[in-house]
C-alpha cells in the first residue's frame, strides 16, 4: 500500500525496483498526445505500439489523452463508461460545463482507455483561456495560427481535466505524461495552477530544430551558435517555441527519444533530458521460421499487382526481376532526404543503364500532401488490369471446358483450334484497351500544389518519367497507405514486408521508425557525396542476388528484437519513478541511480543466423537470378547449426543500435 507512508525504491541492476512491487494501483497514469488515435506522424506509432506493455502494467490505471475527431473515433474507439470514479466525475464535471468529452477503448493491442476532448465544441472559450494562459506564462497566441489555438484549447481542456480528476483522486498520486509542444500548455497550465500532478515531457523533435534543418541550414555543426530567440521569432513560431520552452523547464522530469535529440534540445531548448527513452515497436514473433519469408513473397505479389495496372501498355520489364522501394513518413522534402534520395535515384538509373542492367527498379514515395483524389489515369490503369484478368479468367475458363470434354472422349484436342474466333476478337480487343498516349502517370493523385510540389517538381528537373528506357521508374503516393484503398488496398506494414527496401536518408530525424542496415553520412560529407555514398549502396543492392536478399530479410528480422518495447519501455518506468519522487519526495524515495541499461539482454535464438559479411554482399556484378530460394534457406540453416554448436550469444547494449547512434542514414527495413 502506498497511502499513508512512503516507498523507497531502489536500483535492482540498474534497473529500478519497478516491477518488483511499486502499487500502480494506488497510481494514476495519463499520457498526453495530440496523436493519440490520430495519425500524424511518429509518435502515433509511439503511442499505440507501446499501449499493450503500459497497459500489461497498468491495467485500469492507465489512461491516454487526445483530440476527439468523428472519425477517428468511428474506426478506431469503442465507446464505454468509465469505471474509474475520479475520471468518470471529471468527465461528467465537464461536461456539465459545455464540453464535450468522450471515453472508450482504443481498438489496438492492450486496448488501452482514451480520454477524447472535442476542440470545436469548445472553441467558444478561446479567448478567455488566451487570457489564463497570457496569466500563467506571458505567451500571447496570434489568431490566425489556428493550429497553436486549437492546442490552447486541447490544453486547457487537459489542464481542466486534471484538476477534476486529481479533486477526486481520493489520495491517489497521479502521472501525467505530456508528449511535444502540442500537448505543453496543458502541462504549463497544471504546473501554474500548482496541480498535485508528477510530470514528464518528451520531445519527440524541436519545432526549431525541425524549421533551421528544413531551411537547408548546417545544424548540427553549428548547435551552439544559433541566437534562438532571433531564429523563431523570424520564422513566425515565437510563441509556439515559447510554448515548447516552457513545456520542457515546467516538467519534472523531460525527456527525449534519442541522444542526437538530447544534445539539440540543450541547445535549443536549454535543458539537458533527464532521461533518453528511445522508441520501440510491439514486435511480432513469428512461430514458423520463414513465415515473414512467405509474407513477403505473398505482398510482393499484391504491389506486382498494382504495378502491373499502373505500368499497363509499358510491361515490358521482368516483374520477377523487379526491386521495390520506398521512402514514407510526413512530407518534409528535405528534412526526410527526399531530395538526395532523387538525385541518387537519377545516378541509379544512369548506371543500370550504363551496365545494361536486367534489373528494374519501382520506387514508391509514400508523403501525405494535399490532393483531390486519385487521377484518372492511375484508376484507369487498374481497370485496364482487372479487365484483362477477367479476359484471361474467361477465356480459360473456356479453354479448360473444351480441354476437359476432349479428354473425356479420349482425345488430345488440337489447341490451334481449341479457341474461337470469339474468343480471339475478345482477347484482342482486350490487349487494344492497353495501349496508352501518355507515359504512366509519376504520381497516383491529382496534387492541389502540382507546380509547386517539390517531389514533382524534382522529377522534372531530372527527367525520370517512367519512359521505356528508363531503368528505374517513379511513383509518388501522396497519401498514407490503407487496406481500404480502392488503389493499392495494403497496410503500411504489408506493404513494407512486400518491398525490398526502404530509404530514409534523412538530414532531421531524431527517431525514425526505421532500423538502419546501411547508414549514409550525412553530418560530415557534402550533400553531394552522400548523394554517391547512397547511390554506390542502391547499386550494390540491385547487384544483390535473390539469395543474399533472402539472407538480408533474415538477418534484419533478427534484429527487430531490439525494439521491442518489452526492453525499451523501461527506460518509460525510469522517467515515471524519477517524476514521482521529485513531485512527492516525502512520498517516493529514489536512491541515485543511473538510468537503465539494457543489460543482461541477449540476442533472441534467430530464426536463422547472420552470415558473414562477405556472404551476403556482392564483390563482383552477378545475374540476380544465378541462385534460387533454396540454396539461401539452406546457407542460413547451415549457418544455424553453427552457431547452434558454438553456443554463440552476443551481448546488447543501447549503443549498439545503428538509429540511436546516428541521426541520419539510408537504411534497410524488411
Ligand atoms: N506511416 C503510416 N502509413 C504510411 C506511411 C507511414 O502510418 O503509409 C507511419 C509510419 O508507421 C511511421 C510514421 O508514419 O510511424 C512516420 O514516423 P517517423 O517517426 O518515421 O517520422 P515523423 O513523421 O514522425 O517525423
Ligand atoms: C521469400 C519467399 C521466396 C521468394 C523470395 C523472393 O524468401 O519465401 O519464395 O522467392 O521471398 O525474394 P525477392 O527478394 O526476390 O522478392
Ligand atoms: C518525431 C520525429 C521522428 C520520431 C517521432 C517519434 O515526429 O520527427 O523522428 O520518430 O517523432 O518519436
Amino acid at each position: 500500500m502506498l497511502r499513508g507512508r512512503s516507498l523507497s525504491v531502489t536500483s535492482l541492476g540498474g534497473l529500478p525496483r519497478w516491477e518488483a512491487g511499486l502499487p500502480v494501483e494506488n497510481l494514476l497514469l495519463f499520457e498526453v498526445s495530440w496523436e493519440v488515435t490520430n495519425k500524424v506522424g511518429g509518435i502515433y506509432t509511439v503511442i499505440q505500439t507501446k499501449a499493450k506493455t503500459t497497459a500489461d502494467e497498468w491495467g485500469d490505471n492507465y489512461f491516454l489523452i487526445g483530440p476527439y475527431f468523428e472519425h477517428n473515433m468511428k474506426t478506431q474507439v469503442e465507446q464505454c463508461e468509465p469505471v474509474n470514479d475520479a475520471v468518470r466525475r471529471a468527465m461528467d464535471a465537464m461536461n456539465k460545463h459545455g464540453c464535450q468529452v468522450r471515453f472508450g477503448r482504443w481498438l489496438i493491442e492492450g486496448s488501452p482507455y482514451v480520454v477524447l476532448f472535442d476542440i470545436g465544441y469548445s472553441a467558444w472559450n478561446l479567448d478567455k483561456w488566451k487570457g489564463d494562459l497570457w496569466e500563467a506564462c506571458n505567451v500571447g497566441i496570434p489568431y490566425h495560427d489556428q493550429e497553436a489555438n486549437d492546442m490552447l484549447i486541447f490544453g486547457s481542456l487537459t489542464a481542466w481535466f486534471l484538476k477534476e480528476v486529481t479533486d477526486h483522486a481520493d489520495g491517489r498520486h497521479v502521472i501525467v505524461q505530456f508528449h511535444e509542444w502540442q500537448a505543453g500548455i496543458g502541462l504549463i497550465l497544471s504546473r501554474a495552477r500548482k496541480l498535485p500532478i508528477a510530470t514528464v515531457f518528451t520531445t519527440h523533435a524541436t519545432l526549431l530544430g525541425r524549421y533551421l534543418c528544413a531551411a537547408n541550414i548546417d545544424f548540427y555543426n553549428h548547435l551552439d551558435k544559433f541566437n534562438i530567440d532571433k531564429e523563431a521569432g523570424e520564422r513566425q513560431i515565437y510563441h509556439r517555441y515559447c510554448m515548447e520552452r516552457a513545456s520542457v523547464h515546467c516538467a519534472h522530469v523531460f525527456t527525449t527519444v534519442s541522444e542526437i535529440t538530447a544534445i539539440e534540445a540543450e541547445h535549443m531548448l536549454k535543458r539537458k533530458p533527464d532521461v533518453v527513452t528511445p522508441n520501440g515497436l510491439n514486435v511480432k514473433k513469428f512461430s514458423a521460421v520463414h513465415e515473414f519469408q512467405n509474407l513477403h513473397a505473398m505482398y510482393k505479389a499484391r504491389i506486382q499487382e498494382f504495378v502491373r495496372g499502373h505500368f499497363y501498355g509499358h510491361l515490358d520489364f521482368d516483374l520477377e526481376k523487379t526491386l521495390f522501394l520506398f521512402i514514407a513518413g510526413r512530407y518534409e522534402f528535405s528534412n526526410k532526404g527526399a531530395d538526395i534520395f532523387l538525385e541518387s535515384l537519377s545516378r541509379l538509373n544512369f548506371l543500370l543503364r550504363m551496365h545494361k542492367s536486367d534489373v528494374t527498379v519501382v520506387v514508391f514515395f509514400i508523403m501525405p500532401a494535399k490532393t483531390n483524389n486519385f487521377n484518372v489515369e492511375t484508376l484507369k490503369g487498374q481497370a485496364v488490369r482487372k479487365q484483362l484478368w477477367d479476359t484471361a479468367h474467361s477465356v480459360k475458363e473456356k479453354f479448360g471446358k473444351k480441354l476437359y470434354d476432349a479428354l473425356l472422349r479420349g482425345e488430345i484436342p488440337d489447341m490451334n483450334n481449341i479457341l474461337d474466333r470469339d474468343d480471339r476478337t475478345i482477347m484482342k480487343r482486350a490487349i487494344f484497351s492497353t495501349q496508352r498516349q501518355s507515359l504512366p502517370p509519376v504520381t497516383t493523385h491529382n496534387m492541389i500544389d502540382d507546380s509547386t510540389d517539390p517531389i514533382l517538381s524534382t522529377i522534372r528537373r531530372i527527367g525520370l518519367f517512367n519512359s521505356r528506357t528508363d531503368r528505374v521508374k517513379l511513383i509518388l503516393h501522396p497519401e498514407f497507405l490503407s487496406s481500404t484503398s480502392p488503389l493499392l488496398p495494403m497496410d503500411y506494414e504489408e506493404f513494407v514486408r512486400g518491398c525490398h527496401l526502404g530509404v530514409f536518408p534523412s538530414y532531421y530525424e531524431p527517431w525514425g521508425y526505421t532500423p538502419g542496415i546501411y547508414i549514409v553520412d550525412r553530418r560530415f560529407r557534402s550533400p553531394d557525396d552522400s548523394c554517391n555514398q547512397l547511390t554506390q549502396f542502391l547499386y550494390g543492392f540491385c547487384k544483390q542476388s535473390r539469395r543474399q536478399r533472402i539472407i538480408q530479410r533474415n538477418r534484419t528480422e533478427r534484429l527487430s528484437d531490439l525494439l521491442d518495447w518489452r526492453y525499451l519501455g523501461r527506460y518509460y518506468q525510469h522517467a515515471r519513478l524519477l517524476t514521482l519522487s521529485r513531485a512527492f519526495p516525502e512520498k517516493f524515495h529514489m536512491e541515485p541511480t543511473s538510468p537503465p541499461t539494457t543489460e543482461g539482454f541477449k540476442y533472441p535464438r534467430p530464426p536463422s543466423v547472420p552470415p558473414s559479411p562477405s556472404g551476403s554482399q556482392a564483390s563482383s556484378p552477378q545475374s540476380s537470378d544465378a541462385e534460387d530460394d533454396d540454396e539461401g534457406e539452406r546457407y542460413d540453416e547451415e549457418e544455424e547449426a553453427e552457431r547452434d554448436r558454438l553456443n554463440i550469444k552476443s551481448p546488447f547494449s543501447l549503443s549498439h543500435v545503428p538509429r540511436g547512434k546516428k541521426k541520419q542514414h539510408g537504411e534497410y527495413k524488411n
